[in-house]
């Protein structure tokens, strides 16, 4: 039986959304392991710690209280996200996490610390995983492993109509650099770098609905 399923690819390349119709389907829990390293970032700005200070970052890191709840609407968010306390659901999402989230994801220790928190849940089985690093390092027992594909242009399109239908003015071209920028930086870290993993399912969504991905990998669970 199929109890941990996980997915990994780059920014954009749908993997929450595909994720998230995918547990909604099996009556999985989702969680989309991006959170928790936007979750550090926005604390290191949000507390004046310097983003360079791999120590201090890594500290904060172990100290944060990050709380992953279901969401509570539907608005295209994955899950509801609480740091110490705090709905940040929708500021992890901004510009200045999106600049700074890359750095803190390649410090060891931070990885570490929130490795630990997501294994902890994929234990609790039944659950749909979406990251970088979920195939490879977190859980690489997962019964089916997926690695998401897509183009450059056809993720900061998408990424584009996102931003728009929640009233963000912010310009292709720049969501293709900053895109183009996390995805060199995610790939070439030291520590779990994006990577498929040898026994990964590579899937391209170029040109295709979420409901044919998600029923793709319906396909491989039933197997
Ligand atoms: O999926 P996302 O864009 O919300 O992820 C935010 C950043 O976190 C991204 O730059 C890569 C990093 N990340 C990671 O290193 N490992 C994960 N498992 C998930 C995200």
């Amino acid at each position: 039986m199929v109890r941990m399923i996980a997915i990994d690819g780059p920014v954009a390349s749908g993997k929450t959304s595909v994720g998230l119709a995918l547990a909604k389907r099996l009556g999985f829990l989702f969680l989309d392991t991006g959170v928790m390293y936007r979750a550090v970032a926005w604390a290191a700005l949000k507390f004046g710690v310097n983003i360079d200070d791999e120590i201090a970052v890594s500290r904060l890191a172990s100290e944060l209280k990050i709380e992953i709840h279901k969401p509570s609407h539907e608005d295209g968010r994955s899950n509801d996200i609480f740091v110490n306390g705090e709905d940040v659901t929708w500021e992890i999402r901004g510009e200045k996490v999106n600049n700074s989230v890359s750095q803190v994801s390649a410090y060891r220790e931070v990885r570490r610390v929130l490795t630990e928190q997501q294994r902890l849940f994929g234990k609790q089985g039944g659950v749909v995983m979406v990251g970088r690093d979920i195939g490879t390092v977190v859980l690489p027992d997962a019964d089916i492993k997926i690695f998401l594909k897509a183009s450059p242009e056809e993720r900061a399109k998408r990424r584009f109509e996102e931003e728009r239908a929640r009233g963000n003015e912010i310009g292709y071209e720049e969501i293709l650099e900053n895109m183009k920028m996390r995805d060199r930086l995610d790939s070439s870290r030291e520590v779990a770098p994006l990577v498929a993993a040898p026994d990964a399912v590579m899937i391209d969504t170029d040109g295709r609905t979420k409901e044919e991905v998600v029923e793709e990998i319906i396909q491989l669970a039933l197997k």
